[in-house]
């Protein structure tokens, strides 16, 4: 008896783990709520506890959104956080997400307006500069419309040295 719970307990871990270790530490923005953060936000690569974005190497941000109502400009709000001030990623910041928008079921490009309740796929590409300084932050990611957020989360993140070149 007490050898099948054991067996039970190890596999539950296992299950655990092998379901956890993909994903992404993602958290709500203060005063947010947005559903089902963990299973739609992915930030590639990442770790367990945070993400990790090593010098010299792009970082893939991938994530699945529901807009409430209809969007008729996306703009990416994303910025890291050192130490309480604001660090803005180049080529990221400020910039339009329309052309960073697929539907969720077929894959095809979704130009703005996006529509109420359907689901949506936005990703990203960004490389992380040899000019960041190497800290522990906290990563806020937020599409907005005017002055609301269709979709925001953080996440905490490191970045780390470069890979030695050879
Ligand atoms: C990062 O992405 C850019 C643009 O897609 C590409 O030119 C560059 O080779 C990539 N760098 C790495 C280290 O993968």
């Amino acid at each position: 008896m007490s050898k099948l719970y054991f067996a039970l307990a190890v596999l539950f871990a296992i299950a655990i783990f092998a379901v956890r270790s993909d994903e992404t530490p993602s958290e709500q923005c203060p005063g947010e709520e947005f559903d089902n953060l963990h299973e739609r936000i992915q930030v590639l690569p990442c770790g367990k506890s945070r993400c990790k974005l090593r010098k010299g190497t792009n970082t893939t941000v991938v994530f699945k959104f529901k807009p409430k109502n209809v969007v008729n400009e996306l703009t990416n709000d994303v910025y890291a956080i050192i130490g309480g001030l604001p660090l803005p990623f180049v080529g990221v910041a400020g910039v339009s997400a329309c052309t960073q928008i697929k539907h969720a079921d077929t894959g095809e490009s979704a130009p703005c307006p996006l529509e109420p309740n359907k689901e949506y796929v936005y990703t990203n590409v960004f490389p992380i500069l040899d000019v960041y300084p190497q800290v522990a932050l906290r990563v806020h990611w937020a599409l907005r419309d005017g002055n609301t957020d269709v979709v925001c989360f953080e996440v905490p993140a490191v970045i780390t040295a470069a890979a030695k070149k050879n």
